[in-house]
């Protein structure tokens, strides 16, 4: 099964990632966990090129993920699927479709065609928004901002906007949880999400 973690920096992402992976592993399942736009060498550069480089315009940002998200698939969540294993990542094409589709506007459809060739069609089997109110972002953010995370509140309203328009559309797939909730309430709603399905 492939399972992915969305929502906006501070939402909680991998904290969930990581109780799931050790509930999972703890059923005796193989899991592999990962993170996006990393998880390989070469995905490692892109993420260090479009976090911590200078300017990068929208569409040079959009492929970049791409381009990282292709060898990423290519190299870690293909074979892991293939092999039987669960896959867990940390942000996958609902991001893009997010951040650079809705929130620097080059529109939902051409991000989300540009992700699905980049991915050979590979989407997530279950996919966890967390959803939280951006008010309540800094606060869970104590490290230093990257390149994205100190966009102005409006590109991060805008990037929620976009989130919630991929769970409208995807209902089957993507599952709303409330991230203001403690962390465990969060971990058991994701775990019987996915009892529920197998
Ligand atoms: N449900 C929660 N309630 C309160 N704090 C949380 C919750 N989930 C995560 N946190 C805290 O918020 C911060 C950001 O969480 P993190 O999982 O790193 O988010 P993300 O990966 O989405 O950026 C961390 O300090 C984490 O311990
Ligand atoms: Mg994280």
């Amino acid at each position: 099964m492939f399972i992915t973690f969305e929502g906006l920096d501070g939402s909680g992402k991998s904290t969930q990632a990581e109780l799931l992976r050790s509930r999972l592993e703890a059923d005796g399942e193989d899991v592999v966990s990962t993170r996006e736009p990393g998880g390989t060498e070469l995905g490692e550069k892109i993420r260090d090129l479009v976090l911590h480089g200078g300017h990068v315009t929208p569409w040079a940002e959009a492929l970049l993920y791409a381009a990282a998200r292709a060898q990423h698939v290519d190299e870690v969540i293909a074979p892991a699927l293939e092999r039987g294993a669960s896959v867990i990542c940390d942000r996958y094409v609902d991001s893009s479709v997010a951040y650079q589709g809705v929130a620097r506007g080059l529109g939902l459809e051409r991000v989300l065609d540009l992700n699905l060739a980049a991915v050979g069609g590979l989407m997530p089997d279950r996919t966890f928004l967390l959803a939280l109110d951006v008010v309540r972002l800094p606060e869970r953010l104590r490290r230093e901002p990257d390149r994205l995370e100190r966009e102005s509140g409006d590109f991060h309203a805008r990037a929620d906007a976009g989130y919630r328009e991929l769970a409208a559309r995807f209902p089957e797939r993507i599952v709303v949880l409330d991230g203001a909730l403690p962390a465990e309430t969060i971990a058991e709603e994701v775990y019987g999400a996915l009892r529920v399905r197998s």
